[in-house]
Parts: C-alpha cells; structure tokens; sequence
C-alpha cells in the first residue's frame, strides 16, 4: 500500500470562492484524493483557508468584525460549502492555528540558523489618504514586465511575474485609489533565495514528468531577467503570524509578522498537525507523512493548484525546506522535512465570455452553484473540462450539453433502463437463467483494456483524459445494450435476455465504483438502489461483475441526472450576467 500526501492550495478566508478557482486546486486535488484511496492506498488530504495578510484585514474591516472572528465565521462558511462539494479533506485547517505559529516561527529560526535570512532597510509604499503602508497587494499599476495596467504589488495576474509594489510604473492605492503615496523606510527580514538558486535549479531539472507549465513558470523565474530574487517575508500588520526566531524574540522585529505568502504553505504542514490534534492521534502520527526522518520518506506528496500559485510552491516554499534540512544536514540535527514530488498546475477557467472574478464579484461561486443543481453536475463539468492544456471556458450552453448527454443520456438513462427492464420482465432480482457468451466476453475485454487506462490517466493526474475514458467506459455499457437489446431477445429467447440483463445490471456496481472520484453522491445512489455494500476497486473486471449474483435484490433507482432544460439555462445564464454584491 502506498502512501500519498495532497494538498490543494489553501483558499483565502475573505470570500467564497467561484469554480475556477475550485477547478484549480481543490476539486482535481479531491478526484485524486478519492482515485488514491478507491485503490486501496493511504491518504493524507489536506486543505485549509488562509486567513492571514491585508484581505482578510480588510473584509473584516468592511463586515465591521473582529479579524479572528471574522476568519473564524468565513472558515465555516467555507468548511460548509467544501462539504457540499464532496471535497474529502482528512482535514480542513486554519493557517491562524496554533500549530501554524510555532511552525512559520520554527522553519524562520532555521533558515535564520542557516544564514538564509538578512534584515533589509526596505522602502515600503506608504498611502497618506489611508494612512498605513500598503502591503504588496494593495498597491496597483502597470506592469513594468508586460504592460498590463492592473497588476497588483505583488504578482502580475497578466504574465504571472513576481513583482514588488515600487517596481510598478503609475502606482496607486487598490484601497483608495489615491495616488498620494510615497516611499518611506521600514526593516524587513528577506529571504535569501538567490543564494538557492543552483539548489533549486537543480531540484526543478530533476523533475521530468511534472507538467510543462510547472517547469515553465519555475524556469522563467530562475533564469529570465537577473534571475532569481531575495523575497521580503515580514510586513508591518497586525494580523499574522509574529515575527520570532522559533520560540525566542527577533530583536528589531517587534511588531511585525510574516508575509502571508511565507506561512501559507506551511499551513500545509501544520494541518497534518491539526488533524491529529483534531482526531486524538500523537505527533508521530502527523510527523509520518512529513518528516522524512521519521516515515515519510516512502510517502509521494502531490501538490494541486492555478499558475498564479506556481512560483512560490516551485521556489519560496522549497527554499523554505530546502534551507531548513541542509542546515540541519550541516548542524548534525535529524529533522528533515518532505519536498514536493509531484506539482499539478492548472491554467485559468474563464466565464462566459469573460474572465471570473472575485473582485467584480462575476462567474458562479460555489455558494451559488450548490444553490442550483447538485455537486456532481458541477464536478463532472468542471473536471472533465478542466483547464489543463490551456486556458477553458465556461458557457451555460456547454454546461447543459455536456449534463444532458454525458450524465443524464448516457450514464442515467443507462441505469434507469436496465433497472426497470429487468423490473418488468423479472423482477426485481437479478435473474438466474443463461449464460454469458462471445458478447458478453467482448464486453468485458473492453471494459479491461479501458479501465486500466483509466487507471492509468488517473494515476497520471491527466484529469480530462481519465474523464473521457470514464465516459467511454459508460458507453460502452450502452453500445452493449443498444446491440444486444435484451428486450428483443426476450422474446425469442428468454434465458439469454436474462444474462443480458445479469450483466447490465453488474455493470452499475461496477460503474458506481468507477465512477465515485467523479460523481460521488451518483455512485452511492446507485450503490444504495443495488444493493451493493462492497466498493473495491475492479482490479479483475469479471470478479468485479459478479457484486450481484443471480436472486439478488435491487431497487430502480430515482433520476440520477436530471436533464437541464432550455428554460433553466436561459434563466441562470440571466442570473449570473450580472456581478454578484
Ligand atoms: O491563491 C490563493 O488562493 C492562495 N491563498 C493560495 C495559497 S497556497 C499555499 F501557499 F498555501
Ligand atoms: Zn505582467
């Protein structure tokens, strides 16, 4: 049994989320997730929200809230809503846990140790109209790399480079808009990342098989311009992590916290350790899937997440454990921490058009997708549309093409038509009578051939691919049907319409099992209507159809999918046109 360690990149606690993002990080990350643990491996979820930097200061600012209350309110509200998506997180964290502290403040205290930290008198944006220093996001303009006049202080959205506030041409206050901004002096603590680039370099060459737009983007920013940049981690806040060297005061840094972007991903870690204060487990437990001193060395960690989030998992969150296990290597500590084997990146999902956007409140959040149709439709447009190759659209007309034909016409109709032709003619429990024959073998070889495939997509993460593959693992239960028509053989033949539908209806065990990552709620509906308790995976497909033998009750089972009609989709095209308030 292996064992394989997910994290999907942690939201932002200041508002729900739309399905692009879900499409990028937290929705494939699930269908791994469940593909991972269906074939009998041992798994380790994880997610959380990330609660710390100027948004979620400012949207508790603007819901007149207590930060900590409000990031408490806006992790349940989320919590809720993952739920409702089926996300199967073994833990769903806070990056203001305490177990974050002590983490950011510890790995800080290493790379400190390791000489991979100096203080710079930095020149930070003041805003005098609102009276603060604006952190790296809160500063717009253009960017100096690609022209685009939106760019926010900290990354470009447009060409995904790294960026500081004073590098923008034309800046200003995205709080105020006031242009009245000037440069004052403040201390900040960089992180020594040019010094790691050879390291790093290295680290990103060895990885072949990670997808191209992984390596690109890491590539991009080892090598284009002057190469690799130091990165500043504290900011003048109040709400974060403080500033501190393990356990012990940072002299000079009092006040301050840690960027939001250096404790974020080891929020990772820290909600292993969450989860075992959350479940009664000891620190072993957690520290097995991340110190590779202690287990973790046989443990695969795949990471999921959008382009935007690439560079800081392809180099400020390795350097960050890279720093700490040489260090500790050179000091004759043990403490080894777990790199990224495997970095599943997404392009973006645009809407209808035009692009989602939380800021102009435009697309479907998830909140408001629930509202109207079950997660499983959502799940199976998203993934087997998932933005992978490139940039993917969203469009009410393909929504309802794909739901209508893929779940309702191929897979429901499927189900719904053997379950009651078995019904009408036999009863409901799987008929005794006939054999199977060459049809019935054909059957089974292409369903072997195609579910190992499928496995093999799955494995690979090439999420559209495993979900044609799955598509084409329904149709052919369809075809069969179509071809052998058991209720004209019935006719003629009634012992041979009864194998038929022997092995139809085996088909939809099979079918649940198959299917689950994808659509989980359909697959234990059907599960439930046939009666079926045993969910392994079909390693040997003939085994796998025999899950309900001959005097085996069943039940047909309500629409699995209804189909969305013109009036529907007319209607919520209508609804989300607008922006959301
Ligand atoms: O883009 C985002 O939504 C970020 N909150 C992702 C952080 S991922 C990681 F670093 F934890
Ligand atoms: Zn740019």
């Amino acid at each position: 049994m292996a064992r394989i360690l997910i994290t999907s990149a942690i939201p932002y606690i200041n508002g729900i989320k739309h399905l692009g993002n879900l499409v990028g990080s937290q929705l494939p990350a699930d269908l791994y997730a469940r593909f991972q643990r269906d074939i009998g491996n041992e798994v380790m979820f994880l997610c959380a929200t990330d609660e710390h930097g100027t948004p979620a200061e400012l949207a508790a600012a603007k819901a007149e809230q207590p930060v900590a209350d409000f990031c408490a309110e806006m992790h349940a509200v989320q919590a809720k809503i993952a739920k409702g998506f089926g996300l199967s997180f073994d833990h769903f964290g806070r990056s203001s846990s305490a177990q974050n502290h002590a983490l950011t403040q510890h790995f800080a205290g290493k790379l400190a140790d390791a000489g991979l930290i100096r203080e710079v008198e930095d020149r930070q944006i003041y805003s005098n109209a609102d009276q603060r220093f604006l952190p790296d996001r809160y500063v717009e303009g253009t960017c100096p790399n690609c022209g685009f006049e939106k760019a926010r202080g900290d990354q470009c959205e447009e060409c995904t480079k790294q960026l500081d506030p004073t590098d923008l041409i034309n800046p200003r206050s995205a709080i105020s808009g006031s242009t009245d901004l000037e440069v004052r002096a403040t201390k900040h603590l960089f992180l020594c990342q040019s010094q790691m680039k050879d390291e790093l370099d290295a680290w990103i060459n060895s990885k072949s098989d990670w997808p191209v737009l992984t390596t690109s983007i890491a590539k991009k920013w080892l090598h284009d311009g002057d190469g690799l940049q130091d990165r500043g981690i504290t900011r003048d806040l109040d709400w974060g992590i403080p500033v501190k060297k393990g356990d012990g005061d940072w002299p000079g840094m009092e006040g301050k916290v840690f960027y939001v972007w250096f404790d974020a991903p080891i929020e990772y870690i820290a909600a292993a350790g969450e989860w075992a204060e959350a479940n009664g487990k000891a620190e072993a437990d957690w520290q097995r899937w991340w110190r590779t001193d202690k287990g973790a060395d046989d443990v695969k960690y795949v990471q999921f997440m959008g382009k935007d989030n690439v560079p800081f998992h392809t180099l400020s969150f390795p350097a960050t454990i890279l720093g700490t296990n040489s260090h500790n290597e050179k000091a004759g500590i043990p403490e080894r921490w777990k790199l990224v084997d495997h970095l599943k990146s997404f392009n973006y999902l645009n809407y209808d058009g035009g692009q989602f956007s939380t800021s102009q409140g435009r697309g479907i959040f998830m909140d408001q997708a629930l509202e109207i149709l079950p997660a499983d439709y959502w799940r199976w447009w998203l993934l087997s549309h998932a933005p992978e190759s490139s940039d993917a659209e969203f469009t009410w007309e393909n929504f309802q093409q794909s739901v209508n034909k893929d779940l309702a016409d191929v897979l429901g109709n499927f189900v719904s038509r053997i379950t009651k032709f078995c019904r009408s003619k036999f009863g409901e429990e799987v008929p005794s009578a006939g054999e199977y024959g060459p049809d019935e073998e054909a059957l089974i070889a292409e369903l072997t051939t195609r579910i190992r495939a499928y496995e093999a997509h799955m494995e690979a993460m090439e999420v559209r691919k495993s979900a044609q593959e799955l598509r084409a693992i329904w149709v052919a239960g369809n075809e069969y049907l179509q071809a052998t028509a058991p209720w004209s053989t019935f006719k003629t033949d009634p012992d041979k319409a009864a194998a038929q539908v022997r092995l139809g209806l085996n088909l939809i065990p099979l079918y649940a099992v198959l299917s689950a990552p994808f659509i989980p709620g359909a697959a234990d509906k059907m599960l439930a209507a046939m009666g079926v308790q045993d969910r392994s995976w079909p390693k040997d497909v003939t085994a796998a159809l025999s899950k309900m033998p001959a005097g085996h009750g069943f039940t047909v089972p309500d629409v699995l999918f209804a189909k969305i009609t013109d009036e529907q989709r007319e209607d919520w095209q209508a609804r989300f046109a607008g922006t959301r308030d």
